[in-house]
């Protein structure tokens, strides 16, 4: 049993869910077959997020960058998070977790998964349990390009702009600061992930690979982030 103080739980949890090509590696599979034995980690880590009390949990699927990787992966990629928004939205919608989605929507993200996103986005809405978060074709750096394109198409002057009308143009202005970020598979980076909401997070790096990942797991993350002390750039009382 992991001891956590319920008073202290994060608000916002982010995990960049890695290693599931090194995980299949090492089992002689092909790189696929890792990432669905994550369907599992990713469902464990819902759970565990809603058994912890966490009100926000946001998860990294696709990076602006995956694109890179060769075609056929890519493709089962895609695919797969289809699947997955088809067979799980309606146990999700049960369990009271609101789906919602942050990345760009462009002509390489095809029709019939933006077609189930809004099926999920719609069904799960008036859900307040958990706000569940899927990046795809998300990037950091793009979604400030597309904050700043916002801003401008807006017509706001520059005197107007501050942090808070900032955040109002990013992708999810309802989405608050990270409090906690995740990242299995050993990788000491955010490559990409939610730029301005890490700014202030507490980071838990674990080797753990994301097909191992499990609700234990979260749960240390958690007991280690109630451990750190967060100053903002102020001083401890
Ligand atoms: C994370 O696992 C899943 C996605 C990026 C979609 P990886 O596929 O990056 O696994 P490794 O890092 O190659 O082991
Ligand atoms: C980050 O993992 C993206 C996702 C988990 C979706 P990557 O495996 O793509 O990141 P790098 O290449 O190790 O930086
Ligand atoms: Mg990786």
């Amino acid at each position: 049993m992991v001891s956590i103080d319920p008073k202290a739980v994060p608000n916002h949890v982010a995990c960049v869910m890695d290693g599931n090509g090194r995980w299949a590696e090492q089992r002689g599979l092909a790189r696929i077959e890792g990432h669905k034995m994550g369907e599992h980690s990713l469902i464990e880590t819902i759970e565990g997020a809603l058994e912890l009390g966490v009100k926000w949990l946001t998860v990294y699927a696709f990076s602006t960058e995956n694109w890179k990787r060769p075609p056929d992966e890519v493709k089962f990629l895609i695919g797969f998070n289809e699947d997955i928004l088809q067979r799980r939205q309606q146990e999700l919608h049960e369990m009271g977790v609101q789906i919602r989605f942050v990345g760009r929507t462009d002509w390489r993200v095809p029709k019939r998964l933006t077609k189930r996103m809004n099926e999920a986005r719609e069904l799960t809405k008036n859900n307040r349990r958990l706000i569940f978060t899927i990046a795809f074709n998300y990037g950091g750096r793009a979604e400030v390009v597309d904050a700043v394109k916002s801003l401008m198409k807006a017509g706001v002057s520059p005197d107007k702009v501050n942090e808070k009308l900032i955040a109002r143009h990013l992708y999810d202005p309802k989405m608050p600061e990270v409090d906690l970020m995740v990242r299995t598979s050993g990788e000491f980076r955010t490559s990409n992930f939610l730029l301005w909401h890490l700014a202030y997070s507490e980071m838990v790096f674990t080797d753990t690979l994301w097909p191992d990942f499990n609700r234990t797991h979260l749960a240390e993350a958690v007991a280690e982030y109630q451990s750190r002390s967060r100053r903002y750039g102020g001083v401890t009382a």
